[in-house]
């Protein structure tokens, strides 16, 4: 029996009553950002034709070089996100503070605030190797019509609404969720349309393919380093396969399809972890917890975590639920 045909555009009309809160508001949004979507990625797909690539020359607040794409890829979600009048504040990973929008004015009847990785995996983009964009989005919990505050952010990650990604792959793909399991679709370049190509997406329980910097080895926590051992013995269906692109996009990806666990813990370089809880973890782990997957900082969910600040990072382990138990299980039993 074939498959019904449907577009991006037709799914979130369909679904929009399914939504928490269902005012048309939400779909908007989710339709702003398949259009800035498009944008980016009609530009990350010339990267390699025109003068494009290298350093912007700006460092961001984690100290970090940005590339031009990052740039560029900030300043078209914001722009398609502010001038559509959808949302009332963004925080983005490349922007040192939230952005209120029309906080001078109290005409903002918006309720939502988007918070987004415009461009991860940005040391990619010069090889040719996939890179994507994270969002996610909240409920403000100050009232509406007044000007967003730090607090309208600062959510654990289990308040989120609305979470995705966008990979600029081998075919470009938006995968999101409402908090109604996860939806994928690929773009069809050739019209510009998003189709639905990954309906339902599920974490198998257990994969074989775990993803680490394994360079930053030894100054991993014990737990890490015990259960990265494990990953390589040879018992039962291990050696496990170690894949790492160093894109988280690219990587939970791929470990969502085919079943593995991701792994970025502490390091002597990155005390709390490289990953940041808002742009990264948080809508990555609620993906994955609506995949029948997990998402955990080691010690607890990474959804149940309260941030304290905008850039905050936190160690992330997530993937195939029976995996990241065991590495829960390495930890605890280090540190006994
Ligand atoms: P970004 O490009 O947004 O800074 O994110 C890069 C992140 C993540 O996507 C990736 O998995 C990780 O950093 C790679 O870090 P290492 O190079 O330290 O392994
Ligand atoms: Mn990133
Ligand atoms: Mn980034």
């Amino acid at each position: 029996m074939s498959q019904k045909i449907q577009t991006l555009g037709e799914f979130i009309i369909e679904y929009q009553s399914s939504f928490r809160y269902s005012s048309g508001e939400l779909s908007r949004l989710i339709n702003s950002i398949r259009l800035a979507a498009k944008v980016v990625n009609h530009e990350v797909n010339k990267a390699g034709l025109v003068d494009i690539l290298g350093k912007a020359g700006d460092t961001n607040v984690q100290g970090e070089n940005q590339q031009k794409l990052d740039v560029y890829a900030n300043e078209k979600f914001i722009q398609m996100l502010t001038n559509r009048n959808i949302v009332c504040g963004i925080a983005s990973e490349e922007e040192d503070d939230f952005i209120s929008i029309n906080s001078n004015d109290n005409n903002n009847q918006n309720k939502y605030v988007v918070l987004i990785d415009p461009l991860d995996g940005s040391s990619n983009i010069d090889v040719n190797v996939s890179v994507g964009t994270i969002f996610s989005i909240y409920r403000r919990v100050t009232p509406i019509g007044s000007p967003v505050s730090l607090d309208d952010f600062l959510q654990k990650g289990d308040e989120q609404v609305a979470a995705g990604y966008i990979i600029y792959g081998t075919s470009t793909m938006l995968v999101y969720t409402t908090g109604h399991g996860v939806n994928g679709f690929t773009l069809n370049p050739a019209i510009g349309t998003f189709y639905l190509s990954h309906p339902d997406m599920t974490f198998p329980n257990k994969g074989q393919i775990y993803s680490v910097n394994e360079g930053n080895y030894v100054h991993f926590p014990q737990g890490i380093k015990d259960y990265i051992k494990y990953c390589q013995q040879q018992k039962d269906d291990r050696p496990y396969t170690s894949r790492y692109i160093g894109s988280l996009v690219s990587d939970f990806h791929r470990n969502m399809i085919k079943g593995g666990i991701y792994l970025y813990p502490q390091s002597a370089a990155y005390p709390n972890g490289k990953l940041r809880l808002l742009y990264e973890c948080n809508p990555i782990a609620f993906l994955a917890e609506q995949a029948n997957g997990k998402a955990s900082c080691g010690t607890q969910r990474i959804l149940e975590v309260l941030p304290k600040t905008l850039h905050q990072r936190s160690p992330f382990i997530c993937g195939s639920a029976l995996m990241v138990e065991d590495v829960e299980a390495f930890l605890h039993a280090a540190n006994k």
